[in-house]
């Protein structure tokens, strides 16, 4: 049982080498990478997306990637789509605001204006959050508040996975695990932005779970809480 309340059930899954990269090299869409996963580990991931009432990527994701974010290799609803980006920094045409499901872009009081009203005209929910930069636990608040999100998934990228974990946020974590080393220092790996003095401020996790699903390893992990 989770621990939290007043906010949704917050799993991040994503797809890593076995060295913990996200992506091939700096700038390059996931896309490249995911298109070696397994059909089983494809289901699984479109599964978790089904099963959640919203999923969450970090708005440089959107801007590489162009995601659509919705449940193709399963039968069952999209999830609302949620993007925190700061200066509402999304192209009006980006797949993100296709009408498959609603899309919330999360943007502070520093948004443009004229930026968010074109984005609200491509049928986007614009909600602001925080004065300089997104404030993700108030964001965590309103989606359960305002819009009934109680499972939230977070695909990415390490950016926004590490201001996750650093707030606390992250109850469970799913990896999806591709036999390639990506190696490249500037490489998106899994987190970034965590600075473990020692040992005692390490991230702990606890295993839940592991299986092959296809020729993919799926490790499942909870995230120990140290307060
Ligand atoms: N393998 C996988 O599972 C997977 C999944 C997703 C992404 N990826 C890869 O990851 C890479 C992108 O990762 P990234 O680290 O560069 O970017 P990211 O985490 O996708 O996005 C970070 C951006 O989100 C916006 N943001 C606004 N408020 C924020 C907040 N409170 N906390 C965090 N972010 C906030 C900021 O943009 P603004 O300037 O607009 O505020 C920030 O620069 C891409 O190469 C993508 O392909 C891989």
């Amino acid at each position: 049982m989770s621990d939290h309340h007043n906010r949704p059930h917050i799993t991040l899954v994503s797809e890593v080498t076995i060295d913990g990269k996200l992506t091939v090299t700096r700038g390059a869409s996931s896309k490249l990478l995911m298109q070696f996963m397994s059909h089983e580990a494809e289901v699984l991931l479109h599964q978790i997306r089904a099963d959640s009432d919203a999923i969450m990527v970090g708005a440089n994701t959107i801007r590489i990637d162009n995601s659509f974010l919705t449940v193709r290799h399963v039968p069952g609803k999209n999830p609302i789509r949620v993007i925190p980006t700061s200066k509402a920094d999304i192209s009006p045409d980006a797949n993100i605001l296709s009408p498959d499901a609603p899309t919330i872009i999360a943007v502070s009081s520093l948004a443009d204006k004229e930026k968010c009203s074109e984005l609200v005209q491509k049928g986007a929910h614009i909600e602001i959050c925080g004065e300089q930069s997104v404030n993700l636990s108030a964001l965590m608040r309103l989606l359960y508040e305002k819009y009934a999100v109680k499972s939230l998934m977070i695909e990415g990228g390490s950016t926004l996975n590490g201001y996750m974990f650093q707030e606390g946020l992250i109850d469970e974590l799913v990896l999806i695990h591709l036999p390639f080393i990506a190696g490249g220092e500037d490489t998106p790996s899994l987190v970034t932005g965590l600075h473990p003095r020692d040992v005692t401020d390490l991230l702990k996790l606890e295993l839940i779970t592991q299986y092959l699903a296809g020729d993919n390893l799926i490790t499942k992990w909870r995230v120990k809480r140290t307060r």
